[in-house]
């Protein structure tokens, strides 16, 4: 059984959070998003699905979470920096992020609350 966990850790000596939310099948993570929380931004700093896991809806289902999480905080936009071309195709699926330049894609949260 699929079952997703969420840890969100104070960062040390600032306002700010990490958050680390995964996905685990039975005893295994099939994937993992590590982002940060400071300051009405948020930022996820990594995304990885594991092969045998990928095109399963669990990578959009791990950065839906983190907009929860990041909306619940107040946060204006989710950005983030795309690691390559591949991931690129990633980002371009998911609703509302946008590219701003070549690597870099942001997600206005106060212009779509929903
Ligand atoms: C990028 C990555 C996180 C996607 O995770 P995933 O769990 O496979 O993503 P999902 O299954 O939720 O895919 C969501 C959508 O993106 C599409 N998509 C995902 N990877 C894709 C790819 N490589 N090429 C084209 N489309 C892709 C899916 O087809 C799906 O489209 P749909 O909405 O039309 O159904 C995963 O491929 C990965 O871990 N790659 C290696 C690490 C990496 O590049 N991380 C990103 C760092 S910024």
């Amino acid at each position: 059984m699929i079952k997703i966990i969420k840890d969100i850790e104070k960062l040390d000596k600032t306002d700010g959070f990490y958050v680390k939310i995964t996905c685990i099948d039975e005893n295994t993570i099939c994937s993992t998003l590590v982002g940060r929380i400071e300051d009405k931004s948020a930022i996820i700093c990594k995304l990885d699905t594991v092969k045998k896991y990928q095109l399963q809806g669990i990578g959009r289902k791990l950065v839906q979470e983190f907009e929860s999480v990041a909306r619940q905080k107040n946060c204006d936009f989710i950005k983030l920096i795309s690691s390559n071309t591949e991931s690129d195709k990633f980002w371009n699926k998911m609703e509302s992020f946008n590219s701003i330049d070549s690597s870099k894609f942001i997600k206005k949260l106060s212009l779509v609350r929903n």
